[in-house]
């Protein structure tokens, strides 16, 4: 470790994503559910989602993404030192899913451990992988946000089985060369208050897996809808706030707002709230909906793919999930 590592920048040498194949749209839940593709744009912005194989697991989809990320950043697998996979949707409880993940990519060099922050476990992992490399800890870290909700969700239940889908996004980070961009300024955190809004209450030491406890579907996503937007609102606009006061920007010197991909009426009052016009804020839940750690990793791939920002573009992320939990981080690419 260095005298001066840490201070040293941390870039974003390369992203991926992938979704599996089948998708599920609206016209076709609302043939098993009592809802409609009316009520579920409306209320959310939701067209469709893509659902994973039963053979299909969150570590293969997250190996998937990662070997994108790789690739673009020009990294093998085995010169990866540190892979954290953000997830509430593991395929075991133990070991963990970047267990999982560093054998399949056969990335043998790597510590790996998983995060479990819910939708914000993308940026969690940013945060922490951030500063263990840049205390001279590690080179590089793989961190990955990757889900299969639909092992998790009551498909007889409309409130929640609308909104989510299943996918994974990845991102390598590493020390930054001289001409290469950075995360500026991170910011994470959590309210254990309010962990009541968004549960899966089965499954855990506190309510083991039962006959009975499956049949109630207690091992599937429960929430509180209204409650939980009104805080994502709140948290959103705050970290975000945070994070490009901490960079020293402005609202018109940011390129691309990227928030966590819940629902379309929570990012349009958050580009409201933080003066970024919608042009600005990037957003793909028509397609996926929520596919919670994996979301704004997604939608951060899916962004610069698409030539939304470029080499030296300012950029927000900004999340909020269970927990309840948020994070934000501010990026030059
Ligand atoms: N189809 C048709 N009707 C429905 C559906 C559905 N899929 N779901 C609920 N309804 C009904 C309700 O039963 C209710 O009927 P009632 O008035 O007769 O009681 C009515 O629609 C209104 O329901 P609300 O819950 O008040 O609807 P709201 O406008 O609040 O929208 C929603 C619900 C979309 C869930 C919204 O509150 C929301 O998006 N909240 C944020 C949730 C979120 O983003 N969570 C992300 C975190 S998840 C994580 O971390 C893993």
């Amino acid at each position: 470790m260095s005298a001066n590592s840490s201070k040293a920048a941390i870039h974003i040498a390369g992203t991926g994503s992938y979704l599996p194949e089948r998708v599920l749209t609206n016209e076709e839940l609302s043939k098993t559910v009592d809802t409609s593709d009316e009520w579920i744009v409306t209320r959310t912005g939701i067209r469709e989602r893509r659902i994973a194989a039963e053979d299909e697991f969150t570590s293969h989809m997250a190996t998937k993404a990662a070997l994108k990320a790789l690739e673009q950043a020009g990294l093998a697998a085995e010169d990866i030192q540190l892979i954290v996979v953000a997830t509430v949707t593991p395929d075991t409880l133990t070991p963990a899913t970047a267990c999982h993940v560093q054998r399949n990519l056969g990335a043998h060099r790597a510590v790996a451990f998983d995060i479990s922050a819910a939708c914000s476990g993308f940026l969690y992992a940013m945060k922490v992988c951030k500063r263990m490399i840049s205390d001279g800890a590690f080179e590089n870290a793989l961190i990955i946000g990757a889900e299969k909700l639909s092992s998790f969700l009551n498909w007889e239940d409309r409130t929640t089985c609308v909104l989510f889908g299943d996918g994974a996004g990845a991102a390598v980070l590493r020390r930054a060369q001289p001409g290469e961009g950075s995360i500026v300024a991170t910011e994470i955190g959590t309210d254990g208050n309010l962990t009541r809004l968004i549960e899966m209450p089965g499954g855990g030491s506190a309510c083991p897996i039962t006959e009975k406890n499956a049949h109630l579907h207690l091992n599937a996503f429960t929430m509180q809808g209204k409650e939980v937007f009104k805080f994502a609102v709140t948290r959103m606009k705050e970290a975000a706030e945070k994070v490009i006061e901490r960079a020293g920007w402005q609202a018109d010197d940011i390129a691309c707002v990227i928030p966590h991909q819940a629902n379309l009426r929570i990012i349009d009052a958050i580009a409201d709230r933080l003066a970024v016009p919608n042009e600005r804020v990037f957003v793909n839940l028509h397609k996926y909906g929520n596919t919670s750690a994996a979301a704004v990793a997604i939608a951060l791939d899916e962004a610069q793919r698409g030539g939304r920002f470029h080499r030296g573009d300012r950029i927000v992320l900004v999340v909020f999930g269970a927990g309840l939990t948020w994070a934000a981080a501010a990026v030059e690419w």
